[in-house]
């Protein structure tokens, strides 16, 4: 972000009239960016630090101040680290942190006047903050249903490792977690038994002992998400594991044989459950992705690039990964979702640019038969 703001912030324009009619190189145009004011950011509870840096960053070298409303089940990580920032010797004020749940401060903050752009990342209260929000730039960053289509050629022993990572860690607690597995049915067997054994070796409990599976955020979470599991089960889905809960603590499932009828297969349970659709044709699967209502990534496992890449044209999805799973990272990428999964773009430099507007001043010499003698 420093090395951007300096390259960014420095590239003002000097533009001239040389071909308006009659006003050739009478209009000198100065082009610059200058900040937008208060940025209000709001980061979501799965990485209470790393998304709100995200947006501070940008926000800061842009010139802006910044006021952070932490997630409630982030709050405390985001009150240290503001204080980190106070203890390098921030001037208090440019960084400001609101805590509180957002059904109490969210529309007093959302809708204040003197909040001059909104960058949140988070589930659909993104929607209805951008209903409400007024003329000010949106960078919202929704929820995902990030497919992953494994075509016949895919290395598959790299694809259920991805599928496996994508699917499971944070305990499926991700935007860009892998949702659902759109596998050819020819190779489905073979996917579903690595990405088995795979599930089988994760370990589950308390977050203390560095375990890969961990209680999901709320009890709520952990409800919406068996309400998935029991609908795929009267649907019949085949579980690949026996499903066990324990409190908001829920066992890593993976579930096959998953068909469209099924709530799982377009719902994000944003849980360690992760459901796989066999599919017969590449369309059939293009098709499953487009007819989402989230667009935010998707990846795509072939050995075939050139089918990778018209694979990946026809997906309706901000990002497609060609042979890994999806991910927001590295910071300076554009990172984007489609139709419900957001508006705007961000990456370092996009973030910059949607933090700034465009400022121009018109010099107007006198016209050309204006004599200098
Ligand atoms: C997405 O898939 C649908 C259905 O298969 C298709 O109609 C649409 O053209 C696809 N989108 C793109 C960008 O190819």
């Amino acid at each position: 972000c420093a090395e951007e703001g300096v390259r960014i912030l420095g590239e003002g324009k000097f533009l001239v009239s040389d071909s308006f009619p009659g006003n050739e190189r009478t209009k000198y145009c100065l082009t610059s960016k200058i900040p937008l004011g208060v940025i209000l950011a709001i980061p979501p509870f799965n990485y209470p630090v790393n998304l709100a840096v995200s947006k501070i960053g940008p926000a800061l070298v842009a010139g802006n101040s910044l006021v952070l409303k932490p997630p409630t089940q982030g709050a405390v990580a985001a009150l240290h680290m503001v204080h980190c920032f106070h203890l390098a010797g921030f001037p208090k004020g440019l960084i400001s942190c609101v805590t509180g749940k957002g059904s109490e401060i969210g529309d007093f903050l959302t809708m204040h006047p003197g909040v001059n752009c909104i960058s949140f990342t988070g589930g659909d209260t993104g929607i209805a903050i951008s209903k409400k929000a007024g003329m000010i730039p949106l960078q919202m960053e929704l929820g995902g249903k990030d497919a992953c289509i494994i075509l016949e050629d895919a290395d598959l022993d790299l694809a259920a490792a991805n599928i496996v990572k994508g699917g499971f860690s944070y305990s499926g607690q991700r935007c860009t977690a892998v949702k659902v597995v759109l596998v050819m049915d020819s190779v489905a067997d073979a996917l579903v038994d690595k990405v088995k054994a795979k599930v089988g070796k994760l370990t589950v409990g308390p977050p203390e002992d560095d375990c890969d599976i961990t209680p999901v955020v709320t009890e709520s979470s952990a409800n919406f998400i068996e309400g998935l599991v029991m609908d795929a089960q009267r649907k019949g889905a085949t579980f690949c594991q026996e499903y066990k809960r324990a409190g908001n603590l829920i066992w890593p499932l993976l579930l096959d044989n998953v068909r469209p009828d099924m709530r799982i297969a377009w719902e994000e349970p944003f849980g360690p459950v992760l459901p796989v659709i066999r599919i017969n044709s590449v369309e059939e699967g293009i098709h499953h992705c487009n007819a989402s209502n989230f667009g935010l990534q998707g990846c795509v496992f072939t050995r075939d690039i050139n089918k990778a890449i018209l694979i990946s044209d026809a997906m309706e999805t901000g990002t497609v990964q060609i042979n890994s799973a999806p991910a927001r990272g590295p910071d300076h990428f554009p990172f984007q979702g489609l139709k419900d999964s957001g508006i705007g773009s961000q990456g370092i430099t996009n973030s910059i640019n949607m933090m700034t507007k465009i400022k121009t001043t018109v010099i107007n010499l006198p016209t050309p038969s204006y004599t200098m003698g």
